[in-house]
């Protein structure tokens, strides 16, 4: 049904959705004017066709409300699905010729209104005005662009099970199993030992969807590679997204999602477990044990009672550290840009500058993510504000330290021990068995020849809890992607901040 546009409310609802849908957002003021006038709003209920195929294409459309299907007949008659429309979707610019006829059926799929505009009124338009002329090839360069991938997804999958969706890049037997009792129902998975980097990204040739993890490398030459092969999703199966280069992402219509919470208190309690090992050295009376030596010297640790611990980064891991650490009877100072004095009073933790927490804490514990701002947030200007004899655990990312820094305030006894569950280049050697190789970090192995630095590889999410979490959160993800949840609309997206940061 035609609504005819003589309520200002209707102009003024088509005028707003052209001026925020490109390419008509770039036309000028009376261009944009010409193109209301001769657009109108057009109802269609929940089953009802809105375009058949085959019919003259006369009318350009945006989707303003509801979702709506687009199918095409294949040469042996069936209807094959091709996409689902969602609000701010736009059809019919690709065939712009008076005689053009429509190349698929579109079908609401619950109550949809359309924004229809005359097909002649944008030739009208492309004619009269170059910017809007110049967004048009701009709006079809990235269509062809699109479709182009989706031709390749197609051509890659022939032949191969149409329910091989995923590929699984880094892939351990333990995430495994929680994933594969996830996917069944009609998803799965290829499964890809490799890491994801330059010289595997072949390996994604015709998957719709990446699964990838905090070592997997997703930069700008990784991620025009798997467009160019077809993916248009990246799963990722952590919370940290500092490996992904979100605006090559963005340049190729690439959707990014992330698992944002698995088991905070996973993380937490590993970052505990590190100190409490450290503070009672029983990483050193195990060892000590087993070769029967059973002498307390050098074994005498100190009360987490009483002391200090200072947590940066009071998101949900870290508020998850501060309430173990109160636990223990501790002082908790906290330093994070974003306030809540409400978490503050119920647990008692006080605010405060990273310099002051650093002068003031006993124990230090990092829970900030990593971006260009907490880059080496602890240099040596910080350890040199330290108190003497304070214990370092990170389990957030290693770039937060100058590991050389980290180092030399270890080497002068100014620090008194470090707990590290990531290292900045740690890519080249967590999650993978290098002991028949020599360590050729000499940063890592000088790290790990400190009697007080005890590091694990990455291992502070590994739970059975936080691993089923992970596998129904991102499997959740994938799901709403293939059903057509795109962009925004994706409920773990992760978007480039404005800044570009
Ligand atoms: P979150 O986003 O809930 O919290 C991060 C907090 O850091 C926020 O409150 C934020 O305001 C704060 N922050 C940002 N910049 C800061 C700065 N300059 N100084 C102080 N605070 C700052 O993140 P969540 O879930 O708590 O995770 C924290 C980090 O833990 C993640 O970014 C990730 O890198 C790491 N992580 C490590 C895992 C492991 O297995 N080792 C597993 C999961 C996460």
């Amino acid at each position: 049904m035609l609504v005819a546009m003589n309520q200002s409310s209707d102009s003024q609802q088509l005028r707003a959705c052209l001026e925020h849908t490109a390419p008509f957002s770039a036309s000028a003021p009376a261009t944009l004017e010409r193109l209301v006038e001769r657009s109108s709003l057009r109802s269609i209920a929940a089953g009802e066709p809105a375009f058949v195929e085959g019919d003259p294409s006369l009318w350009v459309f945006v989707v303003l409300r509801g979702s709506l299907a687009a199918t095409a007949r294949a040469e042996d008659g069936r209807d094959v699905s091709l996409r689902t429309l969602s609000v701010g979707d736009l059809g019919g610019l690709t065939a712009l010729d008076a005689t053009a006829t429509r190349s698929a059926s579109l079908r609401a799929i619950e109550d949809a209104t359309l924004a229809i505009v005359e097909k002649r009124a944008v030739r009208e338009a492309l004619e009269s005005d170059s910017s809007f002329a110049t967004a048009l090839v701009a709006y079809l360069g990235e269509h062809i662009r699109s479709k182009t991938r989706q031709i390749a997804t197609a051509v890659a999958r022939v032949g191969r099970d149409p329910r091989e969706q995923i590929a699984f890049f880094d892939a351990k037997p333990y995430e495994r199993a929680a994933f594969e009792r996830r996917l069944s129902d009609g998803l799965r998975a290829r499964w890809i030992e490799a890491k994801l980097d330059a010289s595997s990204a072949a390996m994604a040739d015709g998957y719709p969807v990446v699964c990838a993890f905090v070592n997997d490398t997703l930069d700008a030459t990784v991620i025009e590679r798997i467009a160019a092969g077809g993916t248009c999703m990246i799963a990722l199966r952590c919370a940290g997204y500092n490996n992904v280069d979100l605006a090559a992402a963005e340049r190729h219509g690439i959707d990014v999602a992330r698992v944002p919470a698995y088991s905070p208190h996973a993380v937490a309690e590993h970052a505990v477990a590190l100190l409490l090992t450290l503070t009672r050295k029983t990483h050193r009376a195990y060892a000590r044990v087993r070769e029967g030596n059973f002498s307390l010297h050098g074994l005498v640790g100190f009360d987490l009672h009483g002391r200090t611990a200072g947590v940066i980064g009071l998101g949900k891991i870290g508020r998850c550290a501060a309430e173990l650490l109160r636990g223990f009877g501790m002082r908790v100072l906290a330093s994070d840009p974003t306030p809540d004095d409400a978490f503050d009073a119920r647990v008692g933790v006080e605010r405060c500058s990273v310099d002051a927490l650093l002068e003031r804490s006993d124990v230090v514990t990092l829970h900030a993510p990593l971006t260009p701002d907490t880059w080496h947030l602890l240099d040596a200007r910080r350890f040199a504000l330290m108190k003497r004899g304070a214990v370092l655990i990170n389990t957030s990312r290693g770039g937060l330290v100058d590991t050389r820094a980290l180092i030399d305030a270890l080497k002068s006894q100014h620090l008194g021990a470090a707990g590290l569950d990531v290292y900045e280049e740690e890519s080249e050697y967590f999650f993978r068995d290098r002991s028949d190789k020599v360590i050729t970090d000499d940063v890592l192995a000088r790290l790990m020849t400190f009697n007080n630095v005890l590091v694990t590889s990455h291992q502070a999410f590994l739970t059975e809890d936080a691993l089923d979490n992970i596998a129904e959160t991102t499997v959740a993800n994938v799901r709403e992607w293939l059903d057509g949840r795109r962009g925004e609309a994706l409920t773990h997206r992760v978007a480039r901040a404005p800044s570009g940061g």
